[in-house]
C-alpha cells in the first residue's frame, strides 16, 4: 500500500523539523520523511523514555540517525535553535479531540493550539525559515447541509476546539502576510485514521472493540458520516505541501468518500469476523452530522488525491492493532 518509492517528494527536503512528532500523525509522518531521505528535528512534549504512546509512536524511529527528538514544551521552549536551516517546519503538535475540549480542558486546548503556535511562528520570521505546513482541521467548517466542504465556504466551528482550529489557521496566514513571514499551507485534515491513531477515536475504538469482545459506546444513531482518511494519505498529502513552490491558505485533505458510523461498525466486525455489542449514548455536543471534503483544490495546489479506501485501510489499521496486542485477536 506504500507510496513512498524514489520519486517521493519527500527526497526534495532536506532538512524538516515536526511537531507533535511523538503523535499519530505527526509519528506516521516523521516516519515518511526519513525514509525519503530527509533529516528530521522531531519536537513534542511527551516524552518517549517516559510516555507508553510516545513511546510506541517513535518505536520505528528509536535507531534512525536521520531522526533526533526534542522533548520539550512548544509554550516556553526556545524555538529558534529547532529551526536553524529547516527548510520547512511541519507544525501538527496540538491538543485535539471535539467532545474533551468543552469545559475545564480548554485552557489546554487555547494554549497549545493558538499560543504555541504564535511563538513557532514568530520564531520562523526571525530566522527566515520559508515554508510551514499546519494541521488545521475539518471541525472548522461545522455543521453543513452535507455536501462537500469548499475551503472558500464560511468556517461554522461548533466546537471550542474548532474555534481553537479556526484561530490556528488564520493565525498562521496573518504571520504568513507579514513582511518575512513563511508562506503556509494549512491542511484541513478530515477523521484520520489507520495504525497508530489516537485512542479516543471512533475506528480505533471499533477495531478494538471488535477483535476484544469489549462494547462500544456509540454515541447518537450512528448515522452520522465522515470523510475518514488513511494515515498514508493524509501524509502523502502533507508532504506535498511542504515541497509545492508556492502556497497560501487552506488544503481539505479527506478520504474521497464518506461513511457513517454504523458502516463503520459493520465493517469491524466482517474484517474480525465478531459483532460488537454497542452502548448506545446520546450524541454529543459539538459533534457535526456529517463531513466530506472537496478535493478540487488538494488535487490542483498539492497534485495529490487519496488512495485508500476505507475497507482497506481498517484492515490495515485492524491487522497492526492485532499484531501489536498479542491478547487481541481474531475470532474467525
Ligand atoms: P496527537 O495527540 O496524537 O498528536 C499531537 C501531539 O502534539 C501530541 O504528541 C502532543 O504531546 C503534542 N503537543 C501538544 N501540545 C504541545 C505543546 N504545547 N508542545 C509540544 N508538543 C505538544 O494528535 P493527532 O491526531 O496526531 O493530531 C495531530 C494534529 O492534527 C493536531 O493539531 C490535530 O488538531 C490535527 N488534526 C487531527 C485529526 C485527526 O483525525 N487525527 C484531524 C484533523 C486535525
Ligand atoms: C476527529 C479528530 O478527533 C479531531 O481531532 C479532528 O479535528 C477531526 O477528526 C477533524 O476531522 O477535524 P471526529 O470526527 O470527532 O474528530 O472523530 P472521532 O473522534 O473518531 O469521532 C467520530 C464520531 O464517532 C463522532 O460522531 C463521535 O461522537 C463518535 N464516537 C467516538 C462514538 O460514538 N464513540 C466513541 O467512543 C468515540
Amino acid at each position: 500500500m506504500s507510496q513512498h518509492t524514489a520519486e517521493h517528494p519527500a527526497f526534495a527536503l532536506r532538512r524538516v523539523v515536526v511537531t507533535g512528532s511523538a503523535g499519530f500523525i505527526g509519528s506516521h509522518l516523521s516516519h515518511a520523511l526519513v525514509r525519503g531521505g530527509a533529516r528530521v528535528v522531531g519536537v513534542d512534549r511527551r516524552d518517549p523514555g517516559t510516555e507508553a504512546v510516545a513511546s510506541a509512536n517513535l518505536a520505528e524511529l528509536r535507531d534512525r540517525p536521520e531522526y533526533v527528538h526534542v522533548t520539550a514544551d512548544l509554550l516556553d521552549c526556545p524555538i529558534e535553535p529547532m529551526l536553524i536551516d529547516a527548510d520547512v517546519l511541519f507544525h501538527l503538535a496540538g491538543v485535539p479531540g471535539v467532545r474533551s475540549s468543552w469545559g475545564p480542558r480548554f485552557g489546554d486546548y487555547l494554549a497549545s493550539n493558538v499560543l504555541a503556535t504564535h511563538r513557532v511562528l514568530e520564531a520562523c520570521a526571525r530566522i527566515g525559515l520559508p515554508r510551514v505546513v499546519v494541521a488545521s482541521s475539518s471541525s472548522v467548517y461545522g455543521s453543513t447541509d452535507g455536501a462537500a466542504s469548499v475551503e472558500t465556504d464560511r468556517p461554522q466551528p461548533a466546537s471550542p476546539y474548532a474555534v481553537t482550529k479556526l484561530a490556528e489557521e488564520q493565525l498562521c496566514l496573518a504571520h504568513a502576510g507579514k513582511r518575512g513571514g513563511p508562506s503556509v499551507v494549512a491542511l484541513r485534515y478530515f477523521t484520520v485514521y489507520g495504525p497508530r491513531q489516537r485512542s479516543d477515536m471512533f475506528i480505533h475504538r471499533a477495531l478494538q472493540a471488535a477483535l476484544t469482545g469489549q462494547r462500544l459506546r456509540l454515541y447518537g444513531d450512528g448515522h452520522q458520516r465522515r470523510d475518514f482518511t488513511y494515515i498514508e494519505d493524509a501524509v502523502t498529502a502533507t508532504i506535498a505541501a511542504g515541497v509545492i513552490p508556492t502556497a497560501h491558505g487552506p488544503v481539505n485533505v479527506g478520504g474521497g468518500a464518506t461513511a457513517s458510523l454504523l458502516e463503520v461498525i459493520n465493517i469491524a466486525s466482517s474484517l474480525v469476523g465478531r459483532d460488537i455489542q454497542l452502548d448506545r449514548d446520546l450524541a454529543r455536543s459539538g459533534d457535526v452530522i456529517t463531513t466530506r471534503a472537496d478535493l478540487g483544490r488538494a488535487h490542483e495546489a498539492l497534485g495529490w488525491q487519496p488512495r485508500v479506501g476505507l475497507h482497506s485501510g481498517m484492515r490495515a489499521h485492524m491487522e497492526v492493532l492485532a499484531s501489536q496486542h498479542p491478547s487481541l485477536s481474531r475470532a474467525a
